[in-house]
């Protein structure tokens, strides 16, 4: 948070907007009880309302109630969640609605305690479970929320650290009104779903925008700040790029599985050496190494030596299989790993320079 007085969100101008521009048709909003707002919320939990509405239908229809649900075999229960992912999610609905009926007498637990308890159910899910079915105060922290609260108090920290997710908890709680929490609940999910939306936030309309820091400060687009990325570990390569007296350069077919999978690259080795000894096996004279180029994946640099060579003779006797000569100009379609590419680019420009 930012040292400067800030005022407190104020619940009033989040449910006036509401009012007006909330959704009020959404599905679980008819008819709610607390096993029908829990079926949302678990649904709801990695998954946009647009997807979960027809899953949603045809799971309510199927198990109008909690103890249909817990009756039937959860082969059904996965067999309506196909498509939706996280599966964890279907066999915990499962696994909580058997508990409900043979722990809880077939009612869910008014209590967030007792909730959190219950598999699937998190403090979050807890709250709204509470405070959208069961007339408590219950308290939210979702993906939107956080977003809103990021924002409106410009915390420009990532919000999964311990200390960060304990203060939006608490700004939450302070922001949480006694009365229509039913109403500020469903509210604050759909500011964070329609109007401070991550990519496209539209703060023309936001009730909140008078009083919201990230947008005095010029921040709404940086925040909320991303999971820091781990520092990834670095591999070196050494690729040759041996090239004959065609213009041609010497691939090697990937293997099918693994980085770059089926696709034509380099050959290339872990150390300077072993591809001086393979080098050298093929008559091939090495040149100067070039600068190390890097290329980053999910999980590691790769850090490239490319090492150009020429061919002492017009060819290589026992081409093995995996193995071909590909045109400089790379007139011939074959899929090339992206860094290949820029090489072989580089060294049609260099061999053309040296022409
Ligand atoms: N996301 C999580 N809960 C929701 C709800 N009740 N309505 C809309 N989006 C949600």
């Amino acid at each position: 948070m930012t040292d400067t007085a800030v005022t407190p969100l104020d619940p009033a101008k989040v449910l006036a907007w509401f009012h007006e521009h909330g959704r009020h048709d959404l599905p679980w909003q008819h008819d709610t009880t607390p096993y029908r707002v829990w079926v949302s919320e678990i649904m709801l939990q990695q998954t946009q309302v647009g997807t979960v509405i027809p899953y949603y239908q045809r799971f309510m229809q199927r198990f109008p109630f909690l103890q249909t649900l817990a009756a039937a075999p959860i082969d059904d229960v996965l067999h309506l969640w196909t498509g939706l992912g996280y599966y964890a999610r279907a066999r915990n609905l499962h696994k909580t609605a058997q508990l409900v009926c043979s722990e809880h007498g077939g009612e869910f637990p008014p209590s967030q305690d007792q909730l959190e308890n219950l598999p699937g159910i998190g403090r979050s899910t807890a709250g709204a479970i509470l405070s959208l079915s069961m007339g408590q105060r219950g308290v939210i922290l979702d993906g939107n929320v956080k977003r809103v609260l990021c924002r409106y108090y410009a915390i420009q920290r990532w919000s999964g650290d311990n200390q960060t997710q304990k203060t939006l908890w608490e700004l939450a709680e302070q922001s949480t009104p006694s009365q229509q929490f039913a109403q500020y609940t469903q509210a604050m999910m759909d500011l964070g779903a329609t109007l401070c939306t991550r990519s496209k936030p539209n703060c023309a309309k936001c009730p909140l925008s008078t009083s919201c820091q990230a947008l005095a400060l010029n921040l709404v687009n940086k925040l909320p700040v991303s999971k820091p990325r781990k520092t990834l570990p670095t591999r070196p390569v050494y690729m040759l790029l041996l090239q004959n007296n065609d213009q041609q350069v010497l691939l090697e077919q990937r293997p099918a599985n693994g980085i770059w999978g089926g696709l034509w690259s380099l050959p290339e080795f872990t150390a300077l050496d072993a591809l001086q000894t393979w080098a050298n096996s093929k008559h091939a004279t090495l040149q100067h190494a070039w600068p190390i180029t890097r290329h980053t994946f999910s999980h590691f640099h790769m850090d490239i030596t490319p090492v150009p060579a020429t061919l002492n003779h017009h060819g290589i006797a026992d081409l093995q299989t995996g193995l071909c000569w590909y045109p400089l100009d790379q007139s011939v379609n074959v899929g090339l790993a992206a860094p290949v590419k820029k090489l072989l680019q580089q060294l049609a420009v260099s061999s053309q320079d040296a022409q």
